[in-house]
């Protein structure tokens, strides 16, 4: 099939790519945020970096929230894609969108485990999801870094297909999700 790059828009609507787009941005702070911080302890703090850590963690819990519920109400156009990449883009999606969930609810239990309070925008704060001292809490401080790990790797991945869409296969997949 002869596709030009425009052939597939629009596919995602604006509500759609905005969420898309500001998740990124606020994933790649998290990143950087998460890796610069210091290192946390039994008697550390909240502070600085990890006050940073906590409150984007926040903005991506409510922005996910939103992003699952408007992707479970408005279905994009289908991408003209073989049977093979289909499969393989449905399955890496829904991978990502797992970890999109899994990543930030371990942080977040973790967090509650401390006792850390978690607040969206220094105000509206969420409920703890585990108890203060939680060994099952603390455990997931773990589970959170090495998921986190498998969440980088699946964006690199992912990052690395829409741009072999773009320049080697030239088949307008990366136009669905731009403006
Ligand atoms: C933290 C970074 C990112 C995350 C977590 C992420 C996650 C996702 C998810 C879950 C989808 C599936 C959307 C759906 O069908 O509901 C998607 C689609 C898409 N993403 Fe990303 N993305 C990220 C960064 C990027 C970047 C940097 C690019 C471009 C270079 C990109 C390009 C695309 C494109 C083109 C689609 C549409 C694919 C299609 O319709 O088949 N994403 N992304
Ligand atoms: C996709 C979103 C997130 C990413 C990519 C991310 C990434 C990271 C990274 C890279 C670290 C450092 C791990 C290490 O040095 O071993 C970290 C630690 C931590 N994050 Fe997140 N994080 C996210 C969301 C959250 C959320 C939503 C919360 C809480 C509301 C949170 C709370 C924590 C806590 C408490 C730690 C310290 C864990 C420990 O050392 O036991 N994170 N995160």
């Amino acid at each position: 099939m002869n596709l030009n790059t425009f052939a597939q828009r629009p596919a995602y609507d604006g509500i759609a790519r905005l969420l898309h787009w500001l998740i990124a941005l606020l994933i790649a702070a998290q990143f950087v945020v998460g890796w610069t911080m210091p290192d946390v302890h039994r008697d550390t703090l909240p502070n600085g970096l990890i006050a940073w850590h906590l409150g984007v963690g926040a903005a991506i819990v409510a922005a996910v929230a939103c992003r699952i519920l408007w992707r479970a109400t408005h279905t994009p156009a289908p991408a003209e894609l073989s049977r093979p990449l289909k499969l393989i883009s449905h399955f890496t999606h829904a991978l990502l969108y797992a970890l999109l969930v899994a990543v930030p609810l371990a942080g977040w239990a973790n967090a509650s485990s401390r006792g850390w309070a978690v607040k969206l925008l220094g105000v509206v704060r969420f409920p703890d999801l585990t108890q203060s001292g939680s060994p099952t809490g603390h455990a997931l401080g773990d589970v959170h870094s090495v998921l986190a790990w498998a969440l980088l790797v699946l964006i690199v991945l992912h990052v690395g297909a829409a741009l072999f869409h773009r320049v080697v296969l030239k088949d307008g997949v990366l136009q669905r999700m731009l403006p």
